[in-house]
């Protein structure tokens, strides 16, 4: 019977697509370290932010992990702290203080950073 058939075959088929659908954008998101890196530094990123340990700011690991947690808002999260400077609480002292405002709009320069910073 056909509609046997049909059961079998339409999983199979929409796994495929959506498997398709999810590998797309990391093929084609491919992170330029040397420039997320470069803008990191020049706005002085690191000051607060170290790979592996606290600072002033939480580790870059710990905010991957953080992050990496709702994938589907990560990206959005970072966008919006690098450009509208929320209060941020400072780990060191308690302090409460603007988040630092990155000095650049280009998205795409910002995406990628935000890339670099999810891979930790
Ligand atoms: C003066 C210290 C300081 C500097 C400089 C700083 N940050 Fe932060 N950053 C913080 C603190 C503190 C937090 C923690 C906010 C919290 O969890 O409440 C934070 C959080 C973040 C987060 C996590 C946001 C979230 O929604 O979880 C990201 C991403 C981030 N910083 C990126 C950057 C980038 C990129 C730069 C450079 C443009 C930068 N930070 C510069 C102190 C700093």
């Amino acid at each position: 019977m056909k509609t046997f058939a049909m059961h079998r075959i339409l999983p199979a088929a929409l796994l495929a697509i959506s498997s398709v659908a999810f590998s797309l954008p990391a093929a084609s998101q491919a992170v330029d370290e040397e420039a997320a890196k470069a803008l990191f530094k020049r706005n002085d990123c690191g000051k607060c932010h170290h790979p592996t340990r606290d600072k002033k700011g939480p580790s870059l690991q710990k905010v991957a992990k953080e992050l990496n947690k709702k994938p589907a808002e990560a990206m959005n999260r970072i966008i919006k702290n690098a450009t509208t400077g929320p209060k941020v609480k400072l780990l060191d002292d308690g302090k409460e203080e603007e988040h630092k405002i990155i000095d650049t709009k280009d998205e795409k320069q910002i995406r990628n950073l935000g890339q670099w910073i999810l891979k930790h």
